[in-house]
């Protein structure tokens, strides 16, 4: 029986340079997908999942964030007097037990893997998840909850999975994995962002990890990576070395990446057309643009 995952990081320090000027003031993690930003698609993924404690790792400017889940009993007595029931349930889905969540500061962007070492006294030693929110699931059944499910089989460590396009691969953490169709697959190595030509694979890590804490240990060291930053990927790749205990995940359901412009908006339209209140007006209107782009042709 492996130990409860009750944990998870959300790694919200970096700079979000590919949304300035926007990110200038607003933390990327609370850019909204049609009404709820991306932090709330990651926090409810984590509560269907079982998580109980929610730790942040930030870094200056992002009060927004801290903000974001904060009672707010001024707008809620108003909305409650007009009557606005729907709209008081939507602020109460984002209200979070007291003390269920907890920030540390990432002094400097120093990379991925440093972000989460920064969480290490809060995490302790026990299995912890990872979720970045600009990596949005839409899914049945969330990603998290599929890994905590598969994880109590396999125990270790796991890292979200898919197939992503050969000329996109250099650009993620990639696995080495005996070829075969089973969701669970046993990770021989672990590459970030390989030459390309180079890549052992197509399967490609996204932003949602169940790690041990024995990973913590591997970031001690500070090394730096691909980039020059301090890298998850290289910390995961030490426990391959060192304890053959890392699996792939390949989950069900589809990956917005978010924190790209082309991605942000591509699951704008996704979850625009997913909602009944929205899906008729933003059908026709993306029927006439076509026509109308085709027309001008
Ligand atoms: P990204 O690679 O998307 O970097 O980080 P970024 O700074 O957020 O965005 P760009 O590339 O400048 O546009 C992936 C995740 O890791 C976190 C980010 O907040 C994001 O959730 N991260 C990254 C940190 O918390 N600290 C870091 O030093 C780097």
């Amino acid at each position: 029986m492996q130990q409860k995952v009750k944990k998870a990081v959300f790694p919200v320090a970096g700079q979000g340079t590919r949304f300035l000027p926007a990110t200038k003031a607003v933390p990327k993690e609370i850019l909204t997908l049609v009404d709820r930003p991306l932090i709330q698609y990651a926090i409810d993924e984590a509560r269907a999942a079982g998580i109980e404690e929610f730790i942040f790792v930030t870094s200056r400017g992002k009060g927004a964030l801290e903000d974001y889940f904060d009672h707010a009993p001024e707008l809620e007595a108003a909305l409650k007097a007009k009557g606005k029931t729907a709209l008081l349930d939507a602020l109460r889905e984002t209200y979070m037990d007291s003390g269920a969540i907890a920030c540390v500061r990432q002094h400097q962007a120093l990379g991925l893997g440093h972000a989460v070492w920064c969480a290490r006294h809060l995490i302790g030693d026990e299995p912890f998840a990872v979720l970045l929110p600009d990596d949005v699931i839409a899914a049945d059944k969330p990603c998290l909850q599929q890994m905590v499910e598969a994880y109590a089989e396999t125990g270790g460590n796991m890292v979200a999975a898919m197939e992503v396009p050969a000329d996109k691969v250099s650009s993620y953490g990639v696995l080495d994995v005996p070829t075969g169709i089973s969701p669970v697959l046993p990770v021989r190595a672990m590459v970030e962002k390989p030459a390309p030509g180079t890549e052992p694979s197509n399967l490609a890590v996204i932003g949602r990890y169940i790690l041990s804490p024995q990973v913590l240990r591997h970031l001690d060291g500070q090394e730096k990576g691909a980039g020059g930053e301090i890298q998850l990927t290289d910390a995961i790749a030490r426990e391959i070395a060192r304890a053959n205990n890392v699996h792939g995940f390949r989950f069900e359901g589809v990956r917005y990446d978010c924190g790209s412009k082309a991605g942000f908006l591509q699951a704008t339209l996704a979850f625009g057309l997913a909602r009944d209140d929205l899906r008729g007006e933003l059908e026709e209107f993306l029927y006439d643009m076509l026509a109308m782009r085709q027309a001008a042709q």
